[in-house]
Formats: C-alpha cells, structure tokens, sequence
C-alpha cells in the first residue's frame, strides 16, 4: 500500500449520526439510517480491500427500542433488506458474517434470515464481518455470566477455573480477537455500551464525520492515527526501556 501502514486487525465501529444526517437536509430520521446502511456496505468493502480481518459495526443498541416506534420500525425494515442483500454480496466477497447481541427480540423472520446469513457464510475466509443488533455490552457480560454458572451448577466448570480468558469464550465474541481500533463517528466521545469487555485497550478514534458521509478516505484518516500511537497495555515506553 502506499503508505506503508500498519492496518488493524480489528477495527469496531459506532456508527452514529444518521439522525443528524438527514436533519441537516430537511429529511426525516430514516432517510440518514437508510443512507447510513449504504455507508456499511462500502466501508465492508473497503475495509475487506484493506487488509483488516475483523470489522465490527453497531447496528441497534439495547436502548434504541427507546425510540419512536416508527423509526425503530424503519430500522427493522433496513435489517430485513440487507439480511438478505448481505447474503448476496458476502457470497461474493468471500465476507463471513456474524451476530452478536441478543437476536431473540428481533421477528421471526429476521432471526431466520441472521441465522442463515451466519450459517452460509462460515466456511468464508475473507473479512469477518461482525454486526451488533439489539446489543448491549452489559446485557452480553450478564448473559456470558449465566452461562457460566449455569456451567458451574452442572459441574462442567470449577468457579476457580474462570480465568478472563475462560470468561471470553462465554461471550458473543468468541474467537475472536479484542479490538485494535474503536472508530466513533459525529464526535460524541462515549461508548454507549458497546463492547465494554472487548475494547479495555483498544485506541480511541472519534471523527466529527456523520456516518452517512464517512468514506475510505475517513478509515484511512483513523488508521493514519492508530499508527501514531504507542499501545503499552500498561507497560512503560518502548523509549523508556531501551
Ligand atoms: C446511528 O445514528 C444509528 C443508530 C443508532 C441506529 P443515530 O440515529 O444515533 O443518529 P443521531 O445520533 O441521532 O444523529
Ligand atoms: C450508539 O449510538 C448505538 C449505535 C450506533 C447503534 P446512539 O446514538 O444510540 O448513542 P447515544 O444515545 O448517543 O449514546
Ligand atoms: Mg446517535
């Protein structure tokens, strides 16, 4: 590549301001949400021409059945289309595909098309590419914690054998490594519960780009600044230590 870059193996996404988007145009809410879902499909692609091996988006928050009915209406009709889109283009791409979150709230007919999404593309060895729905990073934790006690009264797990590695393999990310890189989009500078386990080193890049106009450009900007910074995962300089 040209600028010789260190690329990420993972990179996780908030991608916020599809709601600011469209106001700033007059429009209503959705059109941000729907342009916004054009946005993931070329950033997957992008991130796929890249080099970087996990990609993972929040697409619904555990708290955004808080909004109003008709815009969460909306984005369960965005997630029935690109159910079935993504389908199509992670076949072609070579993308695997994976949920986390809690899908049991979502209509049948999403379930059945995330878990066919997930099941018909898990042979694939290009991008991982992992979509949060209805996710919660609180909500996951508690749910990886109940299944381990749940473990732990059947006897196939001593309370003292749960190491943080154990841990992790209770939760939706299983195999798969913690993210290098957070990308959050449109300035706010918190993580609204996403990946609380995962992100503890993870660098922080916040852009004040709204998620329908983010772009390659954009990703590349974030990278650019990952590769300035020093991850010491509580150790001492590099510098300090020579
Ligand atoms: C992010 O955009 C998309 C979802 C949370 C589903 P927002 O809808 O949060 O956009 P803003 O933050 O209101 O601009
Ligand atoms: C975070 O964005 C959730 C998603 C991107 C799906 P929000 O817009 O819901 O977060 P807050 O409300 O600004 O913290
Ligand atoms: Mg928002």
């Amino acid at each position: 590549m040209e600028e010789n870059l260190t690329i990420p193996a993972h990179v996780a996404l908030i991608l916020d301001g599809n709601g600011r988007w469209a106001k700033k145009r007059g429009l209503p809410r959705q059109f941000g949400h729907k342009k916004g879902c054009e946005t993931v499909e070329q950033t997957v692609e992008d991130a796929a021409r890249l080099g970087i091996r996990y990609l993972t988006v929040y697409g619904f928050s555990t708290e955004n059945w808080k909004r109003p009915n008709e815009e969460v209406g909306a984005l369960m009709q965005l997630f029935r289309y690109y159910a079935k889109r993504l389908l199509k283009i992670a076949t072609e791409s070579n993308v695997r595909v994976r949920m986390i979150g809690e899908k049991s709230r979502f209509a049948p007919d999403i379930v059945e098309a995330i878990n066919r999404l997930e099941e018909e593309t898990k042979e694939n060895t290009g991008l991982t590419f992992i979509i949060a729905v209805n996710y919660g990073g609180r909500d996951e934790i508690v749910r990886a914690a109940k299944k381990a006690a749940r473990d732990c009264m059947e006897g196939k797990l001593a309370a003292e054998e749960l190491t943080e590695e154990v841990f992790s393999t209770y939760l939706d990310t299983d195999q798969i490594p913690d993210p290098d890189l957070l990308i959050r989009t449109s300035g706010e500078m918190r993580l609204s519960n996403y990946l609380l386990w995962q992100l503890a080193y993870s660098e922080i890049y916040v852009t004040d780009c709204l998620w329908p106009d983010f772009n390659r450009e954009e990703l590349l900007e974030a990278i650019r600044q990952y590769n300035r910074r020093e991850r010491r995962f509580g150790g001492v300089s590099k510098a300090e230590t020579k």
